[in-house]
């Protein structure tokens, strides 16, 4: 099957980007996003099993497109939080020909306006991920060790608007 980004990430040109266009994704763009997530974290995870449920209710997904193509995307749903169910960013990603271009904190910005309080794991190894979301003004609320399955620990992080 032929990838949504033609000959391949290696072949695609530096880019000048201004900004990229941030939409709500639809079932249409199922397919997109399930490419996406294997091109920013390998096969191993392909959304949790969640792509079936993109466009539905209780899940908030949103693509980033530079031009035609898709460069990104991010995945919330609600999961529970120390016994409360708080909004929860499952997975955000851009194509690394497309990185350092401001586009992950365009797609948060998006996350952030239709959900304010979030929380969200991140591997403690991850300093691109970890400084965007400390950038974004969210905070350590614990850190668990070997969470995911190579043995990293992860960093839960939440808004401020969770610890207030
Ligand atoms: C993490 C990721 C989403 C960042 O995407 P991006 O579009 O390049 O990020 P942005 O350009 O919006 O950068 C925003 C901030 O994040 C931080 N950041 C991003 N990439 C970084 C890097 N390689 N090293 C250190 N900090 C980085 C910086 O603080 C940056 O702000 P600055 O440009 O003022 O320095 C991207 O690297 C990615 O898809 N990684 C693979 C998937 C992943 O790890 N997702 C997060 C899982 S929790």
């Amino acid at each position: 099957m032929a990838t949504p980004h033609g000959a391949g990430l290696a072949a695609l040109p530096l880019l000048e980007l201004s900004s990229a266009m941030i939409r709500p994704a639809s079932k249409s763009d199922r397919t997109q996003i399930c490419w996406l997530e294997c091109a920013c974290f390998g096969w191993e995870r392909l959304l949790f099993g969640l792509w079936p449920r993109i466009g539905r209710r209780g899940i908030s997904t949103w693509i980033a497109e530079v031009g035609e193509k898709a460069a990104g995307y991010s995945i919330t749903y609600y999961r529970e939080l120390d016994h409360q169910m708080v909004w929860y960013v499952g997975g955000i990603g851009v194509l690394q020909p497309y990185r350092h271009n401001g586009i992950a904190q365009q797609l948060m910005a998006a996350v952030f306006s239709d959900h304010p309080t979030l929380w969200l794991h991140v591997r403690a190894t991850n300093r691109a991920a970890l400084n965007l979301y400390e950038k974004l003004g969210m905070h350590e609320l614990r850190r668990i060790t070997r969470f995911y399955s190579n043995g990293d620990d992860a960093i839960v992080m939440v808004t401020h608007s969770y610890i207030n």
